[in-house]
């Protein structure tokens, strides 16, 4: 069968990787994809944004499946469009996808389905955001609504820092904002399956947000994640499934808006149980590249299965990935373009590609996060240490990357 993934990052760069090695699938196609995916199949040069052309192409080409990895097209309604021409596509519609888009839409959600979160309340305007704030007091987390790659969230610690943050994002028009409850806990990424029905959870994740070691410096899209995740057991994969995943499903299914695709939670183990920080409409990033080359099944079955209604049954190998993001220099601020990359022959991570080009034959840098280096290991520092190893081994002048990926579960533990 011929396979279409839309995208061209490190996330879809490894579903591409994931859905190649399907026995079932002849060809891959990616939409717009970028250098590192050359060798995994066909690039076509349609812009992401692009959904009718994308509809026609998937029509011509004759495509059996598509899998979408950015959130802004499915917020444009890329699913609606393939669905509406009889194209069968793993994702979900516009409608669905407000779960990430919106996060007044997302609380709501959750209150009506008892899903449990931190407490919140939804501003448009400044002066009654800051009064809630002054009576709230600190710490405090101040998110504006909207599409904004976990940029647009503060975690303020004084009143100061969350009333600069309300005047930064009131001077925006029209702007809302959620102001949520610090939940203090342990943060894990769960990416699970779903056909709007039933709810196949993959292994877990922890992403490092934050751009500097021991969680310093501002929110970033990720720099890194290991899995799996030893504080997180079945047990809280299972709460998790029943009191998050599993309510949000059939709650979507209920109100006529049922979501298929890859449900993420971003969830806070705390000390009264699971809660959710947010929900993504998407699979993570650098979440993908961490947690599929750990997939033992094949990816392209288990969709088509779930799809089906058929019984899915996920196999996965028993060591620990560590993926070590490298970003630009001024990421998240800013990104570098057109800086050189040399990445040796002979690495023994694998290499997926997030922001890179190539010019002459040269690969360069291409966006704020560039590439995600992934290793693998039998326990988790020895996956830590294969991937720093070879990460060192990549020159270029101008990127960055932490230094702790996989180290942030033992000063939890420390701490906790
Ligand atoms: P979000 O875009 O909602 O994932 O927020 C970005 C990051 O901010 C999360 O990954 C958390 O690390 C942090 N964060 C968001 N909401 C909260 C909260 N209510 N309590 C504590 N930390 C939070
Ligand atoms: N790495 C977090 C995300 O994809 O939103």
């Amino acid at each position: 069968m011929k396979v279409l993934v839309i995208g061209k990052g490190g996330r879809e760069h490894a579903i591409a990787w994931k859905v190649k090695e399907s026995r079932l699938v002849k060809e891959v196609f990616i939409a717009p994809g970028n250098v590192g995916m050359e060798e995994i199949g066909k690039l076509v040069d349609i812009s992401e944004e692009n959904i009718d052309e994308l509809a026609t192409f998937a029509q011509n080409e004759n495509i059996d499946l598509t899998i979408v990895g950015p959130e802004s097209v499915l917020a444009l309604g890329v699913v609606d469009e393939f669905e509406k021409r009889g194209l069968k596509i793993f994702g979900p519609t516009a409608a669905a996808a407000r779960i990430e888009s919106s996060k007044d839409f997302a609380k709501e959600l959750m209150k009506k389905y008892n899903v449990p979160t931190g407490a919140y309340e939804t501003f448009e305007s400044l002066e009654l955001a800051k009064s809630y704030v002054n009576q709230k007091g600190a710490p405090i987390v101040i998110k504006e609504d909207g599409l904004k790659a976990g940029k647009g969230v503060t975690v303020a610690f004084t009143k100061e820092e969350a009333i600069e943050a309300l005047e930064i994002a009131f001077s925006i028009p029209n702007n809302k904002v959620v102001i949520e409850e610090y939940l203090d806990g342990f943060e894990f990424s769960i990416i699970a399956l779903t056909n709007g029905e039933r709810v196949i959870p993959l292994e877990v994740a922890q992403d490092h947000k934050r751009a500097y070691d021991n969680d310093e410096g501002p929110n970033t899209g990720g720099m890194g994640v290991y899995s799996p995740v030893g504080k997180i057991d079945s047990n809280v994969v299972n709460e998790t499934l029943e009191k998050i995943l599993k309510p949000m499903a059939s709650g979507m299914k209920q109100d006529g808006i049922p979501f298929k695709g890859f449900l993420f939670g971003g969830i806070m183990l705390t000390k009264d149980g699971v809660k959710t920080i947010e929900f993504n409409a998407r699979f993570g990033d650098p979440e993908a590249e961490g947690i599929l080359p750990r997939m033992k099944s094949d990816f392209v079955k288990a969709i088509l299965d779930l799809m089906d209604e058929k019984e899915v049954k996920l196999e996965w190998d028993e060591r620990y990935t560590v993926a070590v993001v490298m970003a630009s220099e001024d990421y998240p601020k800013s990104s570098t373009i057109g800086s050189e990359i040399e990445i040796p022959q002979n690495l023994e991570s694998i290499v997926f590609h997030m922001g890179t080009r190539k010019v002459d034959g040269r690969l360069e840098t291409n966006g704020g996060r560039v590439l995600s280096v992934v290793a693998y290991g039998n326990t988790l520092e020895e996956a830590k240490e294969r991937a720093y190893l070879d990460v060192k081994k990549i020159k270029c002048k101008k990127m960055f990357f932490r230094n702790d990926i996989g180290s942030k579960m033992c000063y939890n533990n420390e701490n906790k």
